[in-house]
């Protein structure tokens, strides 16, 4: 069994998206059996606790040195002996010692078409506004390898979404969110359960 971790900051909705994947038996070669989350206030920790998901905290804030937050990721994802790190609306930058702790194993979802509006800067409602102000007629989701650049790894899944006149950023997002993400992600690690249980 590939044990599954997810990464979250905020709302957890594509937690949701996976662990209803999970239920539904859409991974069989995938356990979530952690939820990691950047802050103690994230909804997503109601969401693991309300299926019995195992949750920690682990917040850049409490370490002076990002080296020591980065160990501290690390430490937290190897003693659960996780094998796959799933980004989830994350928004904290994880440093290379996580990424090399491990490689081709960490996966994230991006609200955009990558590379249109990401990087640096470009997370949550952002993207959606960047988008709306730039007028594109197109957006969508894209689900990504983590390298060191950000929202640069190996593209796996990218899916596109009609943007409409009377489109705000909020209603945009949750567009994204229905019509990619929540598809999208759960497909991913379906994907790569079934290649890592395969090595
Ligand atoms: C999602 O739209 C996700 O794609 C985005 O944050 C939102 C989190 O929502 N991630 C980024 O912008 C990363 N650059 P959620 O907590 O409800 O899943």
């Amino acid at each position: 069994m590939i044990n599954i971790a997810v990464l979250v900051s905020g709302g957890g909705t594509n937690l949701q998206a996976l662990i209803d994947a999970q239920n539904a038996g859409a991974f069989p070669k995938g356990k979530i059996t952690l939820v990691l989350a950047s802050n103690a206030k994230a909804y997503a920790l109601e969401r693991a606790k309300n299926h019995g998901i195992e949750s920690v905290v682990v917040s850049r804030k409490s370490f002076a040195d990002p080296a020591d937050y980065d160990q501290a990721i690390i430490d937290t994802l190897k003693s659960h002996n996780i094998d796959l790190v799933v980004l989830a609306g994350f928004l904290s930058i994880l440093g290379k010692p996580v990424i090399d702790a491990y490689p081709e194993r960490i996966v994230n979802i991006h609200p955009s078409l990558i590379p249109s509006f990401c990087g640096a800067g470009f997370y949550g409602l952002k993207v959606h506004e960047a988008a709306l102000s730039y007028g594109v007629k197109v957006t969508g989701a894209t689900v990504h390898l983590v390298n060191e650049i950000p929202d640069g790894g190996r593209i796996l899944l990218q899916k596109a979404v009609d943007i409409l006149p009377q489109d705000t950023p909020e209603t945009l997002q949750r567009r994204v969110m229905e019509e990619a993400e929540w598809k999208l992600l759960p497909q991913a690690v379906a994907m790569l359960t079934e290649q890592l249980s395969e090595e």
